[in-house]
C-alpha cells in the first residue's frame, strides 16, 4: 500500500507507524491545499497540490508535477547551502505533494497590515538577495509568500521558482514585489526603496551582482510602464 500523507490516520493499514500525522487544513488556495501537522514528531507543512476542473487533466498534472518538482529541487538547494528556508522533508511528484519544516510566525502581509516597524521591508530585500545569489529566482514574490520568524524573513511557495534563474528572473522577482507593494501596501511608500537598500546592503559578502538586478527591475519597470 503506497504511503498517502493525506490519510488521517497515523498508523498505516499494514500497522506501520506514518511519519506524517495531520493537524488541521490551514489554506486552500487555488492551486494547492496546505495541511499542518507533523513529520516524526517535528512540526511540518503538507503541501497537496489540487486538480483545476478548468484545465485539461493531462496538463493539469503535467503543471503540478513541474511546480512539486520545482519546490522540492528549489528547498533541497537552499537547505544545503544553508540559505533561511523550510527545511524539505519528503515529496512525491506523482501524487503531487511535498512535506517540508514549519516556519513559525506570521506572513509579511498580515505583520505590514498591522502597522510593522520601519525597517522590515529592509529586512525582506536581504533575505531576497540571499536567494538570488544562490542564482535561484522565486517567481510569484508577493507579501503573502514570506513569513516573519524569529531567524528574519523567510520566502516560501517556490513552485514557480527558477533553480538556474536569468538575470531577467531576477529582475521579475523585484518587479513582482513592488507590484505587491503598490496595490497591497500603498501606505508605505517608502517600503520598495527599502527593499532595494537592504537588496544591495553588503555587495561584497557573497560576490553577487546585485546591482545587475535593480537595474534589470527599473528596466523592466520602465517597459511596462511605456506599455501601459
Ligand atoms: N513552510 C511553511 N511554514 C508555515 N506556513 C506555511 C508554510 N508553507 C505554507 N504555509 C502557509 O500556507 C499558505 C499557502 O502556502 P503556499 O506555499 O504559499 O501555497 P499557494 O501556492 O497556495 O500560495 C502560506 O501563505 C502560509 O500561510
Ligand atoms: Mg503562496
Amino acid at each position: 500500500m503506497p504511503f498517502k500523507p493525506s490519510n488521517p490516520a497515523v498508523v498505516m493499514p499494514n500497522g506501520i507507524w506514518s511519519p506524517w500525522a495531520p493537524a488541521a487544513v490551514i489554506h486552500v488556495g487555488a492551486e494547492a491545499e496546505v495541511i499542518s501537522g507533523s513529520w516524526i514528531g517535528r512540526p511540518a507543512i503538507l503541501k497537496k497540490r489540487v486538480s483545476r476542473g478548468y484545465r485539461h487533466p493531462k496538463l493539469d498534472r503535467t503543471l503540478s508535477r513541474q511546480r512539486i518538482y520545482a519546490e522540492g529541487r528549489i528547498l533541497s538547494r537552499l537547505n544545503e547551502r544553508g540559505i533561511l528556508s523550510p527545511k524539505l522533508l519528503s515529496m512525491d511528484q506523482e501524487e503531487g505533494w511535498i512535506i517540508m519544516s514549519e516556519v513559525k510566525g506570521p506572513t509579511l502581509l498580515s505583520t505590514l497590515e498591522g502597522g510593522a516597524k520601519g525597517d522590515i521591508e529592509v529586512e525582506l530585500g536581504k533575505s531576497l538577495r540571499s536567494i538570488h545569489s544562490q542564482g535561484i529566482s522565486h517567481g510569484d514574490l508577493t507579501t503573502l509568500n514570506a513569513i516573519v520568524s524569529l531567524d528574519g524573513i523567510v520566502l516560501i511557495d517556490y513552485g514557480l521558482g527558477r533553480l538556474v534563474a536569468e538575470l531577467e528572473h531576477l529582475g521579475l522577482d523585484l518587479h513582482s514585489l513592488h507590484e505587491c507593494l503598490t496595490a497591497h501596501h500603498s501606505d508605505r511608500p517608502e517600503a520598495m526603496n527599502k527593499v532595494i537598500q537592504g537588496y544591495l546592503l553588503d555587495p561584497d559578502s557573497d560576490g553577487f551582482d546585485g546591482r545587475a538586478v535593480v537595474d534589470r527591475f527599473e528596466s523592466i519597470r520602465s517597459r511596462v510602464r511605456y506599455h501601459a
